[in-house]
C-alpha cells in the first residue's frame, strides 16, 4: 500500500495512538446527513463506497467518536441533536427505538454521521427521525428510472423536516452510458418538481456507487459535469451550525445552575445566534429583561459565544428563569403562544386520537398539548391534501394544537429548535409524533382569561362545601348511575349543592354529535372534564357517571383539577355479571353484532389502577355502596 495517502497515516495513527487520532478528529467539523432511496437505486452501494473511500472507523472506536461528538457539541462546531432529537434521544435511553442506523465515517476535513433509513412509506417515521437532526439530504435516483414517486416523498419529507442542502444523485450513470442528455432531462425533471414543493436549490450530481464515479474524484467518464464530486461537496458545504450563529440570539434554558447563593446562572445550548457579555436579554415567556454580566463554561469565562455552544448566562439582575425558559436579545425576543397550527407526522401504531392529552416536548420545556381533528393529511406519494378525522402510523397531516400553557416558539422555518417538537404517550411514554409549529392562532393571542371578582372560594363558601368531583366509571350497566343518584339523594339530605351528570342524558344534549368511537368517547369525557371543572369552580359537589373507559382521559380529568378535587369510583362488575344483568338489552345486541364498538366486547375499558375507591358490586347492594362513599369520601 501506498504510505503516503492520508488513509495509510490514519491507519497508522490509529494502530500507534488511538487517543491522538481522536483527538484530531475532534477539531474537525460534523455534518450529519441522510441518504434518501431504496436498495434498488443503489443506496448501500453508495453508502458501502463512501465508507470504503474514505475512512471509515470500525465499530469499537463508535462509542469514543460518538462521545466525541457530543464534546464537539460544546466547543461550537455542531449544533448537536436539536430539539426532536432531545426527546428522540432519551428514548432511546429507555429502550424504545424507531429504528435508524446512523454510520460514521470521517475524511481529513470533516467527520460525518450519516442516516440510512429505508425508503418505503412504511419508514416515514424512521426517515423523519433520521433526518430532524440532519444538515443536508441526498436523494437517490436510478438513472435508468428517473424521477419516481419515492423520489418526490422524500424530497417532500426532507422539506418538510427544514433540510436546506439537498443532492440529487443521479446514480447507475454506468448502466446509461454516461449519457448526458438523459442525466440533464432527469435533472431538469427534478427542478419543476423541487420548485414546486418550495425547495429553492439543489446540487445534482451524475454518480455511480459501483464503479466509484464522482464519489471521491471526479470521474473522467463524465467530463461534461462540471461540478465537485461527492465527499467534496460533503467536506465543503456550509453546516447549519454556521448560517444559526446569524441569526437572532436563542438559548433554550436546560437548567438554573445554582452551586452556591453567590452564583445563579441559566445553562443551556445555543440554539441560534450570538451573546456578548453587556448584551441586554429578555426572558420569555414572562418578558423580564437583564444583561448579561459573564458566559461560563467549563473552559472559563467567554468574551462571545456562538450557536452550538453550551454555556450558563449570569445576569446583573435577579429575574425568575428556569427550564423550558427561552433568553433572547432583549430587542428580538420570540413568540410566546398557547395554541398553534402545526404539522404532524405520526409515528405510533395506535392512530392520533384527537382531544387527547399527550407530552409535548418541544426545547427544554414539556407541556400538555391536545391536538384538535386534523384539518387534512397529506398524501405523500401525490402531495395532495386529503380529509382525514385522524393520523395513522406514517401520516403527516395538519391540525391546531393547544397546549396547558403559554410556550415561547418560533415558526419551524424559521428555527428548527424552537419549532420543532415530539408528542409523548403519558402513560408509556413512548414518542408518538413528531410536529413542526407553523404559526401560532390568532385567537391565541386574543381571548384572554378574565379575572371575575366573585371567586370560586366565593361560591364555594356561599355554599358551605369544598367543591369536588365523584367520578364514578365503569363498564355499561355496572351500576354507576344507580349508586350516584343514591349518592346524590344522600347529599342533597345533607344540604349538599350537587349535580349529577350522567353519560346517557350529556348524549342527548351537550354530547349529541358523538357516537362510541374511540376519538368521539375521548371529545365526550374531555367536554365532561370542562363542564364538570366549571361546575366546582360554580362551588358544586360534582357527580359523573360515564364509563370513562381509558385512563388517559380520566387521568386528563384529574389533573384539571385542583389537588385532591378529583375523587376516582372505580364501579367494579365483572363483565360477565354486568351482561347477565343487561338492564337495557344492549349487550344481547352487541353480541348478536347489531351494535359495534361496545364496551367489554369489541371496544376495551381499561380499568384504574389507583382509584380513590373500588366498590365491588357483587358483594355489595347499591345503597350499601352509596353509604360508603359518603362517609368515607365526603368530609
Ligand atoms: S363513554 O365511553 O363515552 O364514557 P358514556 O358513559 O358516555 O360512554 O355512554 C355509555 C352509555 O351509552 C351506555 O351506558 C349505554 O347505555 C350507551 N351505549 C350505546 N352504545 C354504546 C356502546 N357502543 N358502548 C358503550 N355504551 C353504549
Amino acid at each position: 500500500m501506498d504510505q503516503s495517502t492520508p488513509s495509510y497515516q490514519a491507519d497508522a495513527l490509529i494502530a500507534a495512538d488511538i487517543d491522538a487520532y481522536l483527538l484530531q478528529h475532534q477539531h474537525k467539523s460534523l455534518l450529519r446527513f441522510i441518504t434518501c432511496g431504496s436498495v434498488d437505486d443503489g443506496k448501500s452501494t453508495l453508502i458501502g463506497r463512501l465508507l470504503y473511500d474514505s475512512k471509515m472507523i470500525f465499530e469499537d472506536q463508535l462509542a469514543a467518536l460518538e462521545a466525541d461528538s457530543k464534546r464537539v457539541g460544546t466547543q461550537g462546531q455542531n449544533i448537536d441533536f436539536a430539539l426532536l432529537v432531545d426527546g428522540l434521544a432519551a428514548e432511546r435511553e429507555q429502550g424504545i427505538t424507531i429504528d435508524v442506523a446512523y454510520r460514521f465515517f470521517a475524511t481529513e476535513k470533516r467527520k460525518f454521521i450519516v442516516a440510512d433509513t429505508p425508503g418505503h412509506e412504511q419508514y416515514t417515521r424512521n426517515m423523519v427521525t433520521g433526518a430532524s437532526t440532519a444538515d443536508l439530504a441526498v436523494i437517490l435516483i436510478d438513472a435508468r428510472k428517473g424521477v419516481l414517486t419515492q423520489t418526490r416523498r422524500h424530497s417532500y419529507l426532507a422539506h418538510l423536516i427544514g433540510i436546506k442542502n439537498i443532492v440529487l444523485a443521479v446514480n447507475k450513470m454506468d448502466l446509461i452510458g454516461y449519457d448526458q442528455a438523459k442525466y440533464d432531462s432527469i435533472v431538469a425533471d427534478y427542478a419543476s418538481f423541487a420548485k414546486s414543493i418550495g425547495i429553492e436549490s439543489f446540487v445534482p450530481m451524475p454518480i455511480s456507487g459501483f464503479v466509484g464515479d464522482n464519489i471521491t474524484t471526479k470521474s473522467t467518464n463524465t467530463p461534461w459535469y462540471e461540478g465537485v464530486p461527492l465527499i467534496q461537496h460533503l467536506e465543503t458545504v456550509e453546516l447549519d451550525v454556521t448560517s444559526a450563529a446569524a441569526k437572532p440570539f436563542r438559548l433554550p434554558v436546560q437548567w438554573v445552575n445554582r452551586p452556591n447563593l453567590d452564583f445563579r446562572g441559566f445553562a443551556g445550548l445555543i440554539a441560534s445566534g450570538s451573546v456578548r457579555p453587556g448584551d441586554a436579554v429578555r426572558v420569555l415567556p414572562s418578558g423580564k429583561t437583564s444583561t448579561v454580566t459573564r458566559i461560563v463554561t467549563l473552559d472559563g469565562d467567554l468574551e462571545m459565544a456562538a450557536a452550538g455552544q453550551s454555556i450558563t448566562l449570569c445576569f446583573a439582575d435577579e429575574i425568575d428563569c428556569s427550564r423550558g425558559d427561552v433568553i433572547t436579545g432583549a430587542d428580538a425576543p420570540v413568540q410566546v403562544a398557547d395554541q398553534f397550527e402545526a404539522t404532524i407526522v405520526w409515528m405510533a401504531d395506535e392512530a392520533l386520537l384527537p382531544g387527547r392529552a399527550y407530552w409535548l416536548k418541544l426545547g427544554t420545556q414539556t407541556v400538555t398539548a391536545t391536538i384538535h381533528a386534523p384539518k387534512y393529511q397529506v398524501n405523500v406519494n401525490t402531495l395532495e391534501h386529503v380529509a382525514a378525522k385522524t393520523l395513522e402510523l406514517n401520516a403527516i397531516g395538519v391540525a391546531n394544537v393547544t397546549t396547558d400553557r403559554p410556550i415561547p416558539f418560533e415558526p419551524y422555518a424559521e428555527n428548527r429548535a424552537l419549532g420543532g417538537f415530539i408528542l409523548i404517550d403519558k402513560l408509556n411514554n413512548a414518542t408518538v409524533g413528531a410536529g413542526l409549529l407553523n404559526f401560532s392562532l390568532r385567537r391565541s393571542q386574543n381571548v384572554h382569561w378574565q379575572a371575575l371578582d366573585v371567586s370560586r372560594e366565593t361560591h364555594a363558601r356561599l355554599k358551605n362545601q369544598r367543591p369536588s368531583v365523584l367520578w364514578f366509571t365503569g363498564l355499561s350497566g355496572a351500576g354507576k348511575s344507580t349508586i350516584a343518584n343514591l349518592v346524590e339523594k344522600r347529599l342533597v339530605r345533607m344540604n349538599r349543592h350537587t349535580f349529577l351528570l350522567d353519560g346517557d342524558n350529556v348524549r342527548h344534549g351537550l354530547n349529541k354529535d358523538l357516537g362510541f368511537t374511540q376519538a368521539d368517547r375521548v371529545e365526550n369525557i374531555r367536554r365532561i372534564g370542562e363542564v364538570a371543572k366549571l361546575m366546582t369552580d360554580a362551588g358544586l359537589i360534582v357527580l359523573t357517571a360515564f364509563i370513562s373507559p381509558f385512563r388517559a382521559e380520566r387521568q386528563m380529568v384529574r389533573d384539571m383539577m385542583a389537588p385532591g378535587e378529583f375523587i376516582e369510583i372505580f364501579v367494579d362488575t365483572p363483565l360477565a355479571e354486568a351482561e347477565a344483568r343487561d338492564v337495557k338489552g344492549l349487550y344481547k345486541k352487541a353480541r348478536a353484532g347489531q351494535l359495534k364498538n361496545f364496551t367489554g366486547i369489541d371496544s376495551p375499558y381499561e380499568p384504574p389502577t389507583a382509584a380513590e375507591l373500588r366498590i365491588d358490586t357483587t358483594k355489595m347492594t347499591p345503597e350499601e355502596a352509596a353509604d360508603l362513599i359518603v362517609e368515607t369520601l365526603i368530609p
